[in-house]
């Protein structure tokens, strides 16, 4: 699948399908919403009426996807998605990346093979516009689907400026990532998964600045890529939720991998805390699947 960012309005996109910033409501709003069922006239809307009259009568969840047509839009559907209303302290990645994760099966449902995303949230919703493009381009990038071509349309500069930044952090690119791990000696992989079934549950259990031998044993084998794995890490759903590894690629466990190993060097315990909640046997588990693949 081909990512684009683009500046421009979404309703002008010849595409499949158009992504709606939507509320929960699905009766319209501001912004990207309003200016879809303004383009698009009443026909959406009355989609959406019957919508709420039928299976969604409490409204459409934050995170979720429901297609309509886009009546006098370019485009053939309309995908509404809730996005999260940024709230510090709260699991706002995890939500985000649902509704693109959620758009894209909905798309694939229609046939779609086009399908234009605005910065969904980063407006009335305030989610910092750095966070959302990185949480946006990373799950893009990691959902299986049958779209072919899915277009960022960003409505300024600045948030065009931040997408395409973001874009980068994708960089160096899977293949590059596994191309250097395809390149490690034998002996990397029997030491770290050596290292990491030696690990005991005492050693799990407490993070603690002055780490058992044991731990950092595998500290010292785990592989980091030369990734800008500040700016990857960022808004990156594998952080809060590694397990999401097993279905990505490998190179995305090195990158996780440095972000602990290198992240360690920043501050005592990150690495310890990695150990104790479970990314670190996640990263492991990873790439003991690809090396048992005959990866390397
Ligand atoms: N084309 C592309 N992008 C647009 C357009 C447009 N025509 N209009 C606005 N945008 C951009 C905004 O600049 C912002 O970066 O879309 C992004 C999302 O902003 P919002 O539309 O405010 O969406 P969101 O932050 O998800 O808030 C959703 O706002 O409009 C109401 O009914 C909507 O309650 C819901 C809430």
């Amino acid at each position: 699948m081909r990512i684009t960012v683009v500046r421009g309005d979404i309703t002008e996109q010849q595409v499949d399908a158009v992504v709606n910033a939507a509320n929960s409501s699905l009766l319209g709003g501001g912004g990207v919403d309003g200016a879809i069922h303004r383009r698009g006239g009443p026909a959406i809307l009355e989609e959406c009426r019957r919508l709420r009259a039928g299976h969604l009568g409490g409204g459409l969840p934050v995170g979720e996807a429901v297609a309509t047509t886009a009546g006098d839009l370019p485009a053939r559907w309309v995908i509404h998605t809730v996005g999260p209303v940024h709230t510090d302290g709260q699991d706002n990645i995890g939500p985000l990346a649902s509704c693109f994760r959620e758009s894209l099966r909905v798309a694939d449902e229609l046939g779609a093979r086009t399908v234009a995303f605005p910065a969904i949230s980063t407006g009335v919703y305030r989610y910092p516009l750095e966070e959302a493009a990185c949480v946006s381009l990373w799950t893009l990038a990691r959902t299986p689907t049958s779209v072919e071509e899915v277009r960022l349309v960003l409505f300024d500069q600045k948030a065009y400026d931040t997408f395409d930044r973001a874009r980068e952090a994708l960089d160096p690119s899977d293949a590059q990532v596994e191309a250097w791990l395809r390149s490690l000696p034998d002996a990397t992989w029997l030491e770290l998964f050596d290292a990491a079934d030696a690990l005991t549950d005492e050693d799990r259990d407490v993070a603690r600045p002055v780490y058992p031998d044991r731990v950092r044993r595998l500290y010292r084998s785990l592989p980091g890529a030369s990734v800008d794995w500040m700016k990857w890490m960022r808004g990156n759903p594998l952080v809060s939720d590694p397990s999401l590894l097993a279905g990505a690629p490998v190179a995305d466990a090195a990158r996780l991998a440095t972000v602990y190993v290198r992240g360690e060097r920043f501050n005592d315990g990150v690495f310890g805390r990695a150990v104790q909640d479970g990314s670190v046997d996640a990263i492991v588990r990873r790439l003991r699947v690809w090396v048992g693949q005959g990866g390397c």
